[in-house]
């Protein structure tokens, strides 16, 4: 296993060009299934994740290449229905493949993914839309069966705007027989992606990236080409860390509207933000004010920056509150950070963070994706030296993070652990 050392207290300055969306390439990558041709896809991240995805879709028959951030899948034949346990645990995000699979062979058989470190993450909503859309869902020995000589377009009204739940519905409906409107869907800018690139199949969609989308089922889809858009949550980390380090950081390669309400959190901590067309750019003057947040679905604030907000949050001038509302434990960061002496309280999903000059390196250790970016920022801020343990959890969603902290001006090295 792996570990960061940091040597920290360097203000973070110049420009990094963030990678393709991790969020957005698993569901992209997954729907392949749905295409009987070859697909291409670009600017795919080299994540731990990816290369998880990419074994799931070799087991199910589909061949790939993979070679400088381009990705192919062929799916002329798909051998199995079965995604067995050992492949989803390692990654819940495998469960996207109920919709697509059920909805090209008519059947699925896919291991429930069990809980995760941020939450029991059950797929109830995923489930229920399917079975609106006709599958025969039964569990059995910790699968999911589903049955459905062929989907029928239907209304599906989700109880909360799930991005995998819509993800998986789109995706399943796009083969469907008839017309299907998914109401509350999610409006994330992953979403949006993975219309256009179902779209490049020759889907009919519309209305992605609001709480209504429309789809016409399709006989067949032929293979993508698509190339994924830019890491909005990556862009968000070194953003936080430029403020957290006091320095200036130009972000490239997505639209600033994808992070917005973001934006406006770090303006209201004090942080001059310029937006261009494809670059956000950030520079902190001194330090942060203290500012509260709730994380919220897309537009809010996403849940998936609230750690790296708390780090940057903790060498603020003044209080913050920071509550999270979509995960029931997403907390794991604070004891991490309180290592590093960090003054947190928390209080139901809401922390209290008071502010202070400094933090002094500690050895913590990384639980969870964006825990461990959060570790990492503190370590950026704190004096002396921080080694951050289990980074195989920052590699899950961060491609060569150290190497792009390095070129900001970050001391920081990835050593084995003894
Ligand atoms: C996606 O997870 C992302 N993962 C998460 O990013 C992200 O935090 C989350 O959306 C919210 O934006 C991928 O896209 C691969 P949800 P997902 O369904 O689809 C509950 C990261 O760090 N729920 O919107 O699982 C669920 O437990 C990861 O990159 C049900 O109760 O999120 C959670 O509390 C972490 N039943 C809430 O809804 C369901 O059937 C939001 O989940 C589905 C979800």
């Amino acid at each position: 296993m792996d570990k960061l050392k940091i040597q920290g207290g360097q203000a973070l300055n110049g420009t990094v060009n963030v990678s393709g969306a991790k969020n957005a390439a698993l569901p992209i990558l997954i729907s392949a299934i749905l295409g009987s041709g070859k697909s291409r896809f670009d600017r795919v991240p080299a994540l731990q994740d990816i290369k998880t995805t990419e074994l799931v879709l070799n087991h199910l028959g589909l061949t790939s290449t993979f070679e400088k951030g381009v990705m192919t899948l062929d799916a002329a034949k798909i051998s199995t229905i079965e995604a067995p346990y050992d492949l989803v645990r390692k990654m819940r995000a495998s469960v996207l493949v109920l919709g697509p699979l059920l909805a090209r062979e008519g059947r699925a058989k896919v291991s429930l993914p069990g809980g995760c470190a941020i939450g029991a993450r059950p797929i109830d909503f995923h489930l229920t839309a399917l079975e609106k859309l006709g599958a025969k869902i039964t569990l059995e020995g910790g699968y999911v069966i589903a049955e459905a000589k062929r989907l029928k377009g239907n209304r599906v009204s989700f109880e909360f705007p799930s991005v995998g739940a819509t993800e998986n519905a789109m995706m399943a409906a796009c083969l469907a027989d008839g017309e299907t409107l998914l109401e509350n869907s999610a409006k994330e800018p992953e979403i949006v992606d993975l219309a256009i690139s179902l779209r490049s199949m020759g889907a009919k969609i519309e209305g992605e990236g609001s709480e209504r989308i429309r789809i016409q089922g399709v006989n067949s889809l032929t293979g993508a080409n698509h190339r994924i858009v830019g890491d909005r949550i990556e862009a968000g980390t070194f953003l936080a860390a430029a403020l957290a380090t006091r320095g200036k950081v130009r972000v490239e390669g997505l639209a600033p509207h994808h992070l917005e309400a973001v934006l406006q959190k770090f303006e209201e901590a004090g942080a001059i933000i310029t937006r261009d067309a494809e670059a956000i750019t950030l520079e902190a003057r001194n330090g942060g004010k203290g500012t509260d947040v709730k994380t919220q679905p897309f537009p809010g604030f996403p849940t998936d920056m609230q750690a790296q907000f708390m780090a940057a949050m903790c060498v603020a001038d003044g209080p913050s509150l920071i509550t999270e509302t979509i995960f029931e434990n997403r907390f794991m960061h604070v004891p991490e950070l309180a290592r590093l002496g960090a003054d947190l309280t928390v209080r139901g999903n809401s922390v209290l963070i008071r502010g202070k000059s400094k933090l002094i390196g500690a050895p913590l250790m990384a639980t969870d994706l964006r825990a461990s970016a959060s570790l990492v920022m503190g370590g950026l801020c704190a004096e002396g030296e921080t080694v951050v343990s289990r980074i195989y959890h920052l590699d899950r969603g961060y491609e060569r993070m150290e190497e792009k902290l390095r070129s900001l001006g970050a001391r920081i090295e990835r050593a084995k652990e003894e």
